[in-house]
């Protein structure tokens, strides 16, 4: 009994400690103090705003796909243990329709946004915006959607009209 009375009351001694304690850690910082952080702030419209300078060709960047790319989607991007980007346009609405970069998305701007956050999926980030611009360069032109050399940079990648562009639309009114 008289061990667990005196259990009890260091224990309630301990309170005013406890509470003056946060629960936790105080860990991170505030979101609106990352948006200066350019890692945090990589979203690129359709309309290609937030794409940064730098430009890029098709033979430029066959060399860089082959170097970071090609072992998991294929020499020329048609897939390997990793999808195909290119080929299959002009697929979607037949008996085997298949979803590629280059067939499926609509705006030529994701391809860099989605490298760049995302690709070689052991290294993102790792690559320059000259090189991303080059790989954009280097998949749209298997394709022929763009000229093979066409330098792509922050005013031409948005002109670029993917072959799906129209292919989407709105569950929502405007
Ligand atoms: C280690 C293997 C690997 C390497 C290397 C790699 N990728 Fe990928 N990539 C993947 C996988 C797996 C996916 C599918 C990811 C998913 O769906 O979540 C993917 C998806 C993609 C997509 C989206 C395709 C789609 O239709 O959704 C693009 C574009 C892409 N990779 C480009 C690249 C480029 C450019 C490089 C070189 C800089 C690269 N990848 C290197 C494995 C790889």
């Amino acid at each position: 009994m008289f061990t667990r009375i005196s259990l009890t009351m260091v224990l309630l001694s301990l309170l005013p400690a406890l509470a003056a304690q946060p629960l936790y850690q105080p860990l991170g910082q505030p979101a609106s103090d990352l948006s200066d952080k350019p890692e945090w702030n990589l979203t690129i419209s359709p309309d290609g705003q937030g794409l940064p300078a730098g430009s890029g060709t098709a033979s430029q960047g066959k060399h860089i796909f082959e170097q970071h790319c090609a072992a998991c989607h294929g020499f020329g991007a048609i897939g390997g243990s990793a999808m195909p980007l290119v080929g299959e346009v002009g697929s979607l609405a037949s008996e085997y329709p298949e979803k590629t970069v280059n067939s499926y998305w609509p705006f030529a701007t994701t391809l860099f946004d989605y490298i760049r956050r995302s690709m070689p999926p052991s290294a993102p980030f790792s690559l320059n915006s000259n090189e991303i611009y080059a790989l954009c360069a280097y998949i749209l032109s298997q394709d022929g959607i763009i000229e093979a050399d066409v330098e792509l940079n922050a005013v031409t990648l948005p002109q670029v009209t993917m072959p799906n562009r129209n292919g989407f639309s709105a569950t929502y009114p405007q």
